[in-house]
């Protein structure tokens, strides 16, 4: 069969100030018409950057090298990366279309699921609106929106995140593209949505090719044809899913299988790659053994009774005020060393819970105990010197950071805040050192790490007390 994408010999290479850093060296992959093939590898390994220059998205700094030949049905083969002007618009979101993680920024805020959808459909159909509408709920049903009729004329922000992506992938489909890339398209999503979106993108998948983008083990298993391993840029190891999952060769897929954390017995430090490679492609696999993390007796937070009740709008004839029950008496505890999982679905009160125990909102009854000090009714003064060991990191990394500071300064403002060290050159030099500890190449910062490593600097600098 006749491949329906080639990539040869694929460098990338990006210039900015200071030497030229390579991201991609030499990547060959190929995809059949109707597979799955998914791209693994830790964060920041070029698996996006590879996927953003198949449609040359990638900014102007990138110098890009080899070939990307794509074959749409036995049509003329074309070098992707020689295309420019109205051949690469015809491409883009019509023959090779791209879902990504993030729902939330991929809409566009101020127009209606509706109408981004009906505009594609026009661009590149050529219909009337009335055609590009009756097509755009037919989609909205087959990627199971509730009520597609009524979520036509919804903005992003009144959809939940699952169903922000469902419209995303509709959007994709809507022009029958060949082949679709979905790069970590249920990261930013509830574990309880991301199969059904997998599923889903499995299911309407039909003839096309996709381009499956993930640093998830268990999604691969699911629906992959093949897996593409990648490691600091280069291409490890690739094969049939089953190969690879079986039988893998290179030392580095064996240390991503290994770290997969469901396998190891509770109270361990979780694995990490360095416990079983050290320099990539030379060093065997070896098994440091596993760091004990003790759990003490003394509890560092105890939540007693909770209540979060939320007042409803009160109608103008009933006497009683009404409320709703976010949280409703929930009683827990948290010992030192101990990691507590706090599972559910989307909506059951998780994230408010965490906000109160943060005091971002106000609990209605009962007590949150920190290392034995009851902090529930502090005010905001009061609170303030406490905030610094309390830390949250949230879901969505684009959100958390502010755009306009680089990393380094994100990074040093909650130590200027909590007014920790003396002068912002320590600061820098801290928090430095600390970005070589939490990753292996501090000026290599790609997606979630990123908001980790902000909370986790926060964590590691400041004094437990
Ligand atoms: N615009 C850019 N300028 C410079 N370096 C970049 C740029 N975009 C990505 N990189 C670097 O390219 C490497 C690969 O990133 P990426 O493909 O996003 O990784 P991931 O495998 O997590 O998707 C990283 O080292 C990243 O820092
Ligand atoms: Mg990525």
């Amino acid at each position: 069969m006749q491949p329906l994408l080639t990539i040869k010999n694929l460098s990338i290479q990006f210039k900015n100030e200071g030497p030229a850093t390579t991201v991609v060296k030499n990547s060959n992959i190929e995809i059949l018409p109707g597979e799955i093939v998914a791209i693994v590898g830790e964060s920041g390994s070029g698996k996006s950057v590879t996927a953003l220059s198949l449609l040359q998205l990638l900014p102007s700094s990138a110098v890009i090298n080899g070939e990307i030949l794509f074959t749409e049905n036995n049509t003329a083969t074309v070098d992707l990366l020689k295309l420019s002007g109205e051949n690469l618009r015809q491409i883009r979101g019509s023959a090779i279309s791209m879902i990504f993680q993030e729902p939330m920024t991929s809409l566009n805020p101020v127009f209606t699921c509706g109408r981004q959808i009906m505009e594609t459909i026009q661009l590149h159909q050529k219909v009337p609106a009335k055609i590009a509408k009756q097509k755009t709920i037919e989609l909205f049903e087959k990627v199971k929106l509730p009520d597609p009729s009524s979520i036509l004329n919804r903005y992003p922000h009144e959809l939940s995140g699952g169903q922000k992506q469902r419209v995303m992938i509709a959007m994709a489909m809507s022009c029958n593209p060949s082949l679709l890339i979905a790069d970590e398209p249920t990261t930013a999503l509830d574990v309880t949505v991301q199969k059904t979106i997998l599923e889903l993108i499995k299911e309407l998948q039909f003839n096309m090719g996709v381009i499956l983008i993930t640093h998830d083990f268990g999604v691969v298993a699911d629906i992959a044809d093949k897996i593409v391993v990648m490691y600091k840029g280069e291409i490890v190891e690739q094969g049939t899913a089953k190969n690879i999952l079986q039988h893998p060769q290179h030392a580095y897929t064996r240390a991503l299988l290994n770290c997969r954390p469901a396998l190891h017995p509770k109270g361990m430090r979780l694995p990490v790659l360095s416990d079983f490679i050290e320099n990539g492609k030379t060093q065997a696999l070896h098994n440091k053994p596993q760091i004990q993390s003790p759990i003490s007796n003394d509890a560092v937070l105890e939540v007693q009774n909770l209540k979060v009740y939320f007042p409803l709008k009160k109608s103008f004839f009933s006497k009683n005020q009404q409320f709703f029950k976010a949280v409703d008496d929930v009683t827990f505890e948290v010992k030192k060393g101990e990691t507590v999982g706090l599972v559910g679905e989307s909506g059951c009160g998780k994230t408010t819970l965490g906000r109160t125990i943060l005091h971002l909102i106000k609990a209605s009854s009962g007590k949150i105990l920190l290392n034995n000090k009851d902090i529930t009714r502090l005010n905001d003064n009061a609170f303030r010197p406490i905030r610094k060991n309390l830390q949250i990191v949230f879901q969505d990394p684009y959100g958390s950071l502010n755009p306009r500071l680089t990393i380094g300064d994100a990074i040093v403002e909650p130590l200027k805040i909590h007014g920790i060290l003396s002068n912002n050159a320590q600061r820098k030099e801290r928090v430095t050192e600390l970005l070589k500890k939490l990753i292996c190449y501090p000026n290599i910062l790609t997606g979630i790490p990123t908001s980790l490593v902000v909370a986790s600097v926060s964590v590691f600098v400041l004094p437990v007390p």
